[in-house]
């Protein structure tokens, strides 16, 4: 099982093989922690992105990092679910973000990776529920991932992300 801290920053400054960024199905970037590494990896992750789009909410898929700083050098698209009250199979969805995220690593050799707070922004997650489904989901996914840092850009998701790694 990885080491799994809590950090509170950006997410494209981190020190890790891959960062996993919350994409939509088209993997064209956008908003949100997406728009900030489509924004430092330049024009040709979008490229990649639409050479293996759609992604299914809950599925990843890996990119090079291309102009993202070292030592990062995947990115990993994963597409959260939106929100819609909870009767619709969304803490599924994004247990899946991060159970495929982590697969995903494994098959591309990432012995760390960073996470941002998956759907929990645009796409309305709750981010208390949000919080507990990562910790919970990264515990149980067998992966040779031995680093795993959980990026939060606020000290609400901060805290919250903390206190589920206590329990
Ligand atoms: N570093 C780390 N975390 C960040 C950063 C950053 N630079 N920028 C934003 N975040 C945080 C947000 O504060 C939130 O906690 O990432 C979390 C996820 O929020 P969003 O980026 O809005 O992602 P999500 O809720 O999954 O919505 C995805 O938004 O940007 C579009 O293309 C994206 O359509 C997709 C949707």
């Amino acid at each position: 099982m990885p080491v799994v801290e809590v950090v509170r920053g950006d997410i494209t400054s981190e020190d890790v093989d891959a960062v996993v960024t919350a994409a939509n199905e088209s993997l064209l970037g956008g908003g949100g922690v997406d728009g900030a590494i489509h924004s430092a990896a330049g024009p040709r992750l979008a490229q990649a992105g639409a050479a293996l789009a759609p992604c299914d909410p809950g599925d990843a898929v890996a990119t090079p990092a291309f102009d993202l700083d070292p030592p990062i050098r995947h990115v990993i698209h994963t597409v959260g679910p939106v929100w819609e009250g909870g009767g619709y199979g969304e803490a599924d969805v994004l247990a899946s973000c991060y159970r495929r995220s982590l697969e995903v690593a494994d098959e591309i050799g990432a012995r760390s990776v960073a996470f941002p707070a998956i759907a929990t922004g645009v796409y309305g997650f709750p981010a208390d529920q949000a919080a507990k489904i990562a910790i919970s989901t990264i515990r149980a996914t067998p992966t040779t991932v031995e680093r795993v840092r959980l990026v939060a850009f606020d000290d609400a998701t901060s805290e919250l992300l903390t206190a589920a790694l206590q329990d």
